[in-house]
């Protein structure tokens, strides 16, 4: 599958199935992670692996109740583990460099026939409270991860000529 597919196809998935999945595909999904780029190449991240169903009912109910993140056969928390820095732009490395990393998941996951959804719905500290998460660690996302139980649905988005402007900001 080319970049391209991946992004075109791809759909958040609010339903999945009870199988677990394979040990090489969360492998290379977390391997996406890895090979992600980030600022000055810091790597302030870390994504907690969640397979346990008691933890991930937790972390549903911490994300309001969002209950197909239970249903995950896995949950990815990912984290910045340094949150203090910030690029000359004024933008929060730990933000963009998490999210990117995040986003690397969501299309290798894809590819590998595993649907996800990027989950920024949750109470942070609530979260953090279950997965032992110090307090100086950000949570960004939470990443439910498994096989899809329902059918991808339509992309609904703006047209390019509606986010793209030529030469300036108009
Ligand atoms: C930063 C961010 C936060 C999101 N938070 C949630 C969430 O808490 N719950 C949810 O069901 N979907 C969440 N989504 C998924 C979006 O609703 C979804 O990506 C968007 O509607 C586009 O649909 P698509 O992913 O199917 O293309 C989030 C997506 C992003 C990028």
């Amino acid at each position: 599958m080319d970049v391209f597919a991946a992004i075109s196809q791809r759909s958040s998935v609010r339903a999945y199935k009870a199988s677990d999945i394979e040990e090489d595909k969360l492998k290379k999904v977390l391997e996406a992670a890895r090979l992600s780029p980030s600022a000055s190449n810091r790597q302030d991240w870390k994504f907690i692996v969640v397979k346990s169903k008691e933890t991930k009912k937790k972390l549903a109910k911490a994300a309001f109740g969002q209950s197909f993140i239970g249903e995950a056969a896995v949950v990815i928390v990912a984290c910045g583990t340094e949150t203090k820095t910030f690029m000359a732009c004024g933008q929060p490395t730990h933000t963009v460099d998490v999210s990117i990393a995040c986003a690397f998941m969501i299309l290798q996951a894809y590819e590998l026939g595993l649907g996800t959804c990027w989950i920024g719905a949750f109470n942070e500290g609530e979260t953090r409270k279950i997965l032992n998460i110090p307090e100086h660690v950000r949570v960004v996302a939470v990443i439910p991860l498994g096989y899809p139980n329902q059918p991808t649905s339509k992309k609904i988005r703006k047209n390019l000529d509606q986010i793209v402007c030529l030469e300036k900001y108009e």
